[in-house]
């Protein structure tokens, strides 16, 4: 009975104690934890029993070299340290899980695929101190792993993080580091948005203006959607694209971590770069320019909107299918994932409704709105991508005017799209913006530039990507989003996507009856130290309180709220800066009359974490309404 409580209590790892060595992101299935640790010593060997298992030893086998300076090898023999074997021949681990046993004398990880093998390598390095993930060797450190057993697969088969590279450029190297650290956390499928109105950034051999003039805009500083109109005859020269072999090497490094690559051709809408090089495929046919972040947009609130510009493919015109099959040839023969995205989102169709061209289509195929003519668009588009052998997936805009038959439906305007497009019988991919955009703001909307929305770790963590009355087998997973338009660093790109791509990977792989805030809340701070040694960036927006206000008999609050325990939150009134030695914050605070600031900084165990945030008085009031 005591046995049968230990092995319940520890069921989920999101279960295990505050004090345990075991903090892996995303939660296992099962966990028992044992006595003693296992001791990683110099010289070792790292086997693998089938030649498809070297990999995974060579990659752990590279990782444990890096920070231990052990010099450790791998090897085919049968007494290693560490071996790894993808002959588990066991149903229940399907094709991505695997089995890790830590005993004080030796590891063995099982698995059916090498994709098993190197999640079981994800997990066991997770077991490994904080400096296994130095980039240079650390002495003094004892590499101990705690005995255990873990049983382990993946909720969701798609587990994606979606990376813009057109709003900002990001190099090869470091769209593979991005990758790399996305594997660390068991995602599988790397979503590439690589053509929007600010830069096209593939490499198209038939259709070269694409990347000679789409991929380049001139050179702008500040806030992206403020900036400044490119002047007649500036050069473009901030920008970049990839090649065939560039994209072939991505692919080929993204499939040794398990990640498969879906690109995104966003059509019809988001096409300024493209006219910018073609612009015959547009209706007015008008030269625009690469958008170097200029305001050519207005939105209305409602979901409505109107481009200023026209950024918008002619559907009436048979040369832009041509275009379109350049394009698709190419990128399937590229990328070997069978799915293609083809974007699909915000459409302005004000240039189409003016068109002649468009006009006699819809006349033609008896469409009576202009909104519907999307439709038509995107079931060509579908022709084109089935002619390709693929499968088109596209945003949740593509089920307006009618949806093409096998496509698949990335839901981001909330979930409605997705449960419509299930409910139809057609796979369904969750990114709604509430709990999936990391493009939004983590914390106080006053500390990070300031961007659509905001979005905390703790509300990307309660995301359920199945709603209710929707058949789980359409809903194939789900996706954390990263647009660009503020994001100009890889450096950047990380600080926007951890911690919250680390809450979503445990919504996408976890089982949905282990989900723990506070475990996960414990566990991520963990997940701190270990990019600190790793030199990866992440926000610490989730020590921040949640600064709010109320009235009450005409007396104006100040209410903090912490979204994780264990943070002490001082505050000030009295125009100082607050220390661990000012009020501390217990119950809501009446705030004085007068020209008052209210500075909020919270305390872990006596160190400021996360940020200074200083109100006024003025915008207290206008949260107390
Ligand atoms: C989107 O965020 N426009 C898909």
């Amino acid at each position: 009975m005591k046995q049968f409580i230990i092995v319940v209590f520890c069921l989920f790892s999101g279960l295990v104690s505050a004090q345990s060595a075991i903090n892996i992101i995303p939660a296992p299935v099962s966990v028992r934890e044992g006595a003693g640790f296992f001791s990683l010593k110099k010289g070792g060997l790292i086997g693998y029993e089938q030649p498809e298992a070297g990999w995974a030893a060579g990659y752990l086998a590279d990782e444990l070299n890096r920070s231990t300076g052990y010099g450790l090898k791998t090897t085919q023999s049968k007494t290693p340290a560490v071996l790894i074997s993808t002959g588990a021949s066991d149903k229940t681990l399907g094709q991505e899980g695997y089995r890790l046993e830590v005993t004080t004398k030796g590891i063995k990880i099982d698995a059916n695929t090498p994709a098993g093998a190197f999640y079981g390598v994800q997990t066991l390095l997770q077991l490994f101190p904080a400096e296994i993930r130095s980039t240079s060797v650390v002495e003094g450190v004892n590499w101990n792993v705690p005995v255990v057993s873990i049983a382990d697969q993946p909720r969701f088969g798609w587990r994606g993080i979606m990376l813009d590279v057109s709003r900002h450029f990001f190099s090869v190297a470091d769209v593979k580091k991005y990758i790399d650290e996305m594997a660390r956390y068991k995602y599988n499928t790397f979503h590439w948005h690589l053509t929007d109105d600010n830069g096209w950034r593939v490499e198209i051999k038939s259709l070269p203006k694409l990347t000679e003039v789409g991929a380049w805009r001139v050179e702008r500083h500040g806030r992206f959607g403020e900036r400044a109109e490119p002047r007649p005859g500036e050069p473009a020269t901030y920008g970049g694209f990839y090649s065939h072999e560039d994209i072939r090497e991505v692919i080929r490094y993204a499939s040794e971590r398990n990640i498969t690559i879906v690109p995104e051709i966003d059509v019809p809408g988001h096409c300024m770069a493209a006219l910018a090089a073609y612009p015959e495929l547009s209706c007015t046919k008008q030269q625009v320019s690469v958008n170097p972040g200029t305001d050519f947009s207005d939105w209305y609130g409602n979901g409505t909107f109107k481009m200023n510009v026209e950024n918008t493919l002619n559907p009436s015109d048979e040369k832009v299918y041509e275009f379109l099959d350049k394009v698709f040839t190419e990128v399937a023969a590229l990328f070997p994932n069978q799915y293609i995205h083809v974007g699909g989102d915000e459409c302005y169709k004000g240039y189409w409704k003016e068109d002649p061209g468009c006009q006699a289509l819809m006349e033609k195929q008896g469409i009576r709105h202009v909104e519907d003519l999307q439709g038509y668009f995107m079931s060509r588009v579908g022709q084109i991508i089935q002619s390709k052998g693929k499968k088109m997936i596209g945003w949740d805009e593509i089920l307006e005017g009618g949806i093409t038959p096998g496509a698949a439906v990335m839901s981001w305007r909330g979930v409605k799209g997705g449960i419509q497009a299930a409910k139809m019988g057609h796979e369904v991919v969750m990114t709604p913006t509430t709990y999936a955009y990391i493009d939004y703001n983590q914390g106080d909307q006053t500390i990070d530039p300031p961007i659509y929305s905001g979005l905390r770790v703790s509300k990307s963590y309660s995301f359920e990507p199945v709603p209710d009355g929707v058949e789980a087998k359409y809903i194939l997973g789900g996706q954390a989003n990263l647009w660009t338009e503020q994001v100009p660093s890889l450096r950047y790109a990380e600080y926007m996507t951890y911690p919250r791509a680390w809450a979503l990977a445990e919504v996408y792989w976890s089982p949905k009856e282990a989900k723990n805030w506070n475990s996960f809340a414990s566990r991520m701070e963990k997940h701190f130290r270990r990019s600190d040694a790793a030199g990866v960036n992440y926000s610490s927006a989730v020590y921040d309180p949640a600064v709010k206000a109320k009235r009450e008999n005409g007396q104006l609050l100040l209410v903090l709220e912490s979204e994780i325990s264990g943070v002490d939150i001082h505050y000030t009134l009295d125009e100082t800066m607050p220390d661990n030695r000012s009020p501390k914050y217990s119950i809501p605070v009446p705030v004085p009359d007068g020209p008052v600031n209210v500075r909020v900084q919270a305390y872990r165990n006596g160190t400021p974490s996360g940020h200074l945030i200083t109100l006024k008085r003025s915008q207290l009031e206008a949260r107390a309404q």
